[in-house]
């Protein structure tokens, strides 16, 4: 018999207990394993449920049980869940997590340390949900040199937006409603200013690229500036307002990831990915693009991801398969993002066409039903984004909001 152990019994917890319970058998059998359930740590008692002999309160008794080979981290946080899963490793038990905050934080540490005690640490339910993205990047797309990565990677906010945009509910209800459905962090601000984003991008970034890439290297804004009348201009443009992280790498061999909302055009397939689905574009050398699409938050599909792992875990149980990188203290491969070349689209309030025209030359302007005759909307040319800011700061005043244009 192979146990499993299960940190945390929160709603990513509750559900990867239930999703292996139902479906142990088949796992079992299909697999030619033999796992049990063995413990669930846990501070809250959890009276009354079928499984409520397997709590602990004590990662001892996980760490000193020899029947333990696969460790499932889904508390969330960074501590102590870093502290439990380095011990997990130590102790040459695999660990699977759905913790990006972890991941992006810890992966290259963590990583080191499973190669080290011929264990695997993966994390497919780290990023884009019951999506995978994890595995497929690093084996079955490995034989390509990843060029950019575009993803809608926070199911909240997609859910949010399209709740404001499609429903015409409040921003606050929009948020009341991801939390109640699970899909939130317990700090919703993770959610709504990017940060949840910024740790998917980059694992994704780190996992393509091969060097850690750390959070506070990337340039990320949330989608509380956005407005309606944004995606009012969006849609008659021809397309939606997306929150979009991405990374993009350079001929020079430097990347740019970052989190932003974005105007994403309507032959994008990103455009049509609404409620808390997630989709997320790889471009590569020999496959050109894949797009993949499935929930990105919530119990079950969250927990189907971490399952999916321990299975993984446990065939490979005395073997060091997870991808490795680089851990990296020095950010001068990341570049500058206001140096990028982009499409902004701008909204103003006071400003002349003639003084819009003598700015950028020829725009792309854009109408909404009830624009006032003084709200002007437009596409700026493709510029670097610094002469872009330059060029508007003698009307900083009167710009109402600035969006860039995914442009792959
Ligand atoms: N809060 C996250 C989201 C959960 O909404 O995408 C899944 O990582």
């Amino acid at each position: 018999m192979t146990k499993i152990a299960v940190l945390g019994h929160g709603v990513v917890g509750s559900g990867t207990v239930e999703l292996f319970l139902k479906n142990k058998d088949n796992i079992n059998r299909k697999n030619g394993l033999d796992l049990e359930l063995g413990y669930i740590l846990d501070i809250r008692d959890f009276p009354g449920l079928p499984y409520s002999d397997k709590f602990t309160k004590d990662i001892n008794d996980i760490l000193n049980d020899p029947e333990v080979k696969v460790v499932a981290e889904v508390m969330g946080g960074l501590h102590p869940s870093f502290e439990f899963v380095k011990s997990c490793l130590e102790h040459g038990k695999s660990v699977t997590t759905s913790n990006k905050e972890l991941v992006a934080a810890k992966g290259a540490e963590l990583l080191k340390a499973a190669k080290e005690h011929d264990c695997n640490f993966m994390f497919e339910a780290s990023t884009g949900g019951a999506i995978p993205i994890i595995r497929p990047l690093d084996r079955c797309l490995g034989g390509n040199e990843i060029y950019a990565i575009a993803g809608i990677l926070n199911g909240t906010t997609n859910f949010i937006l399209t709740k404001m945009i499609s429903d015409n509910m409040a921003f606050d209800d929009a948020l009341k409603m991801a939390q109640e459905l699970g899909y939130a962090e317990k700090d919703p601000t993770a959610d709504i200013e990017g940060h949840d984003a910024c740790r998917k991008i980059c694992i994704l970034s780190s996992l393509a690229f091969g060097k850690h890439v750390y959070p506070e290297w990337v340039h990320t804004e949330g989608i509380t500036k956005l407005t309606l009348e944004d995606s009012m201009y969006a849609e008659n443009w021809g397309g939606a307002v997306k929150l979009i992280g991405s990374v993009k790498r350079f001929e020079d061999g430097t990347i740019l990831p970052m989190v932003r909302p974005a105007f994403v055009c309507n032959g994008n397939q990103l455009s049509y990915v609404s409620d808390v689905f997630n989709g997320i574009m790889v471009y590569g050398d020999g496959f050109d693009r894949i797009m993949m699409y499935g929930r990105g938050a919530g119990k079950l599909p969250t927990a189907s991801a971490v399952v999916g792992d321990i299975i993984d875990c446990a065939r490979q149980d005395g073997t060091s398969v997870s991808m490795t990188w680089e851990e990296c203290s020095d950010s001068s491969f990341i570049k500058d993002y206001t140096l990028d070349e982009v499409q902004m689209y701008i909204r103003t309030d006071g400003v002349s066409e003639n003084e819009i025209n003598a700015l950028f030359g020829e725009v792309e302007y854009l109408d909404r039903a009830g624009r006032p005759d003084s709200e002007k909307a437009f596409i700026t040319p493709k510029l670097r984004e610094c002469d872009i800011i330059e060029k508007m700061n003698k009307y900083k005043n009167n710009v109402l909001g600035t969006i860039r244009v995914l442009d792959f």
